[in-house]
């Protein structure tokens, strides 16, 4: 068990149901906030247990790197101690400039052979010295073309970063087990409440306050994955920046939309830094159109906290002429109404789906 902690491991559901289940929580630590999600499994599903969210301050993740750990310690350490939350296991995820996602090809072998190969493997694929990476891979099935070859999903991700993270979560107490990729675990939760998406083309961008990250789906497997390195702090800092406002103004005007002292400006701003990152969300896509023959997505669904933003949506629709929906995590997940407001949740959820998708994970699951 102790293995995982040194290998990241995709999200994987399904195969779950067979294996011994452990209580972990699902912790998503995120530039904005650190998430905190535990379900337990119910009638074959899943129940909501415990939901959190602490912010962060804005210098304490930067690039996808821990900064300021104590500041991060301390977010864990209150969200545990708010939701009463005893369990040590945790799944929680990494992404960004560190985290190498490739579709390769390889001579079809057993999947235990792949695991003694894949360092060699890897080594054409990877930017990075193999020996600082921790590597995984998913058999995605033989190629349509070449009955020779098998088609695999690698993941690497620098030790350093991993290990960062990693410290933290030990620093709280915490036994990290799954470490999963923000992207992977959104697809988790999407699959979760909304099924695998069989034959159609469906994209899952999670728009976050520091990254965007792009996944595209056919079937329950990633088909092309990319992480854009911009997200909602841009609409804050051009709040900042166009309309004067200092940090915390330009926060609360990103997140409810009010107008403050200009709002023409105001809204101008919000404009035009949504705009910005739907272009960015459009390169992505139509850099995949460019790259695979026929293929193109059908459907978008959005996620993260910028999702929640006013227009987001009807901008994103706009520009790539194609229907956008907000991904609603908590969907196919059992809630208790006394426990929790289920509407409340509904205006929530695109901020915990990483969390969702990453409490869903057990232990040695693959
Ligand atoms: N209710 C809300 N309405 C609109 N925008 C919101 C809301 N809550 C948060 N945001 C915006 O969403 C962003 C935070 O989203 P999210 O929590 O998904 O980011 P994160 O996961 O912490 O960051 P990252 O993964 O990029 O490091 C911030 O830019 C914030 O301004
Ligand atoms: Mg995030």
């Amino acid at each position: 068990m102790l293995l995982a902690l040194w290998y990241i491991h995709f999200s994987g559901h399904v195969l779950m149901l067979f294996k011994k289940k452990k209580d972990i929580v699902g912790i998503d630590i995120g530039s904005y906030a650190v998430k905190l999600i535990r379900l337990r499994e119910h009638k074959g599903g899943y129940q909501l247990q415990n939901m959190g969210m602490e912010r962060l301050p804005s210098e304490a993740i930067v690039d996808n790197a821990i900064m300021d750990s104590t500041a991060v310690v301390d977010a864990i350490r209150t969200l545990l101690e708010e939701q009463k939350v005893k369990a040590k296991g945790v799944a929680t995820s990494v992404s960004g400039h560190s985290v190498i996602i490739r579709k390769i090809q390889v001579p079809t072998m057993t999947e235990e052979e792949l695991e003694t190969s894949i360092q060699f493997e890897a080594e054409q694929y990877i930017p990075f010295e193999i020996s600082e990476v921790n590597l995984d891979f998913q058999i995605v099935g033989t190629d349509e073309k070449d009955p020779s070859q098998m088609n695999v999903i690698l993941v690497a991700a620098k030790k350093d970063h991993v290990s960062d993270q990693v410290a933290v979560l030990s620093e709280c107490g915490l036994n990290p087990v799954v470490m999963d990729i923000d992207c992977f675990a959104v697809e988790n939760a999407f699959e979760v409440s909304y099924g695998a998406s069989e034959e159609t083309l469906v994209a899952l961008i999670n728009l976050g306050a520091s990254a965007i990250n792009v996944n595209i789906v056919r079937n329950g497997s990633a088909v092309f994955t990319r992480d854009i390195q911009i997200g909602g702090n841009l609409v804050v800092e051009e709040l900042q920046k166009r309309a004067g406002l200092d940090r915390e103004e330009a926060e609360q005007i990103a997140i409810s939309s009010e107008s403050g002292s200009d709002p023409d400006l105001v809204q101008e701003i919000l404009q035009d830094s949504l705009e910005s990152l739907c272009q960015e969300v459009q390169r992505s896509l139509d850099f995949f159109a460019a790259t695979s023959a026929d293929e193109r997505v059908q459907q978008v669904y959005v996620t993260g906290g910028v999702s929640l933003m006013v227009g987001l949506c009807e901008a994103l629709s706009a520009r790539l002429e194609l229907p956008v929906e907000k991904l609603d995590p908590f969907q196919g997940i059992a809630v208790d109404s006394k426990s929790f407001d289920p509407e409340e949740l509904k205006g929530v959820g695109p901020l915990f789906s990483v969390a969702i998708g990453l409490a869903m994970r057990r232990v040695g699951d693959k």
